[in-house]
């Protein structure tokens, strides 16, 4: 699932006859197709799942019968826990690293944004899975210190992840536009003379077996 450029995926090789990797944002499936087909891995542009804090769910299901696939794999990427398990084998299995919500707020806390993003993390995940059926045979979290180095660095982690920054985002050309956020960057630019400004790097993962 959101195999991305296919790199994460390529680098597990040997991997079964069948294998398929799913993109949505059509800028990265050239890549993904440069990656991955010369390995004989299969490419499918499809809509991913919602968000998984998403309160109202739009998207449709995963491309895929049911019962497609031994094993499922997904880094982080959205994933809706009862349609995985629709296209999950019996007795299939489920492996998923995610990205917790508690790193977006402590780099949103960095610029003076407030929080935008529900609750996602292990235990969110967990009851998620838990009420689509999944039996969960392994789990782990964490929340390391992550460190900008220069203000640089924080608006090229904005530019890579903008879902999390679409409030400031949105207009035609925040950088040179958005009066408090260049205030906020020129704030972090003149702390990191000083040292690393500290954020967090929340992530877990979850393995979850079909009955
Ligand atoms: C965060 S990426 C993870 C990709 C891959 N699984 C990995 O572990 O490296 C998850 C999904 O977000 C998509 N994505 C990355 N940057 C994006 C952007 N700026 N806008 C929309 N989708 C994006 C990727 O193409 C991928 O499908």
């Amino acid at each position: 699932m959101g195999t991305g450029e296919g790199g994460v995926l390529a680098g597990l090789r040997p991997l079964p006859t069948l294998t398929v990797a799913c993109e949505e944002w059509l800028a990265t499936v050239p890549a993904a197709v440069a990656t991955l087909r010369p390995l004989g891995l299969r490419v499918v542009v499809a809509a991913g799942s919602d968000d998984n804090t998403a309160i109202v769910r739009r998207r449709p299901g995963l491309p895929f019968a049911d019962g497609s696939f031994d094993v499922v794999l997904n880094r982080h990427e959205a994933f809706d826990a009862l349609d995985v398990h629709r296209i999950t084998a019996p007795g299939g299995r489920f492996l998923t690293q995610q990205v917790g919500s508690d790193e977006e707020r402590s780099v949103r806390a960095l610029l003076g944004l407030d929080v935008q993003q529900l609750n996602w993390d292990l235990d969110v995940a967990c009851r998620q899975l838990r009420s689509a059926g999944w039996h969960l045979a392994g789990m782990a979290e964490e929340r390391p210190p992550a460190y900008f180095t220069d203000v640089a660095a924080l608006v090229g982690y904005m530019r890579t992840t903008p879902w999390c920054f679409e409030d400031v985002l949105c207009t035609a050309d925040p950088w040179s536009t958005n009066g408090p956020l260049l205030e906020a960057l020129r704030d972090v630019h003149d702390r990191c003379r000083e040292g690393p400004v500290e954020a967090v790097a929340h992530r877990f993962w979850v393995s979850a077996q079909r009955a």
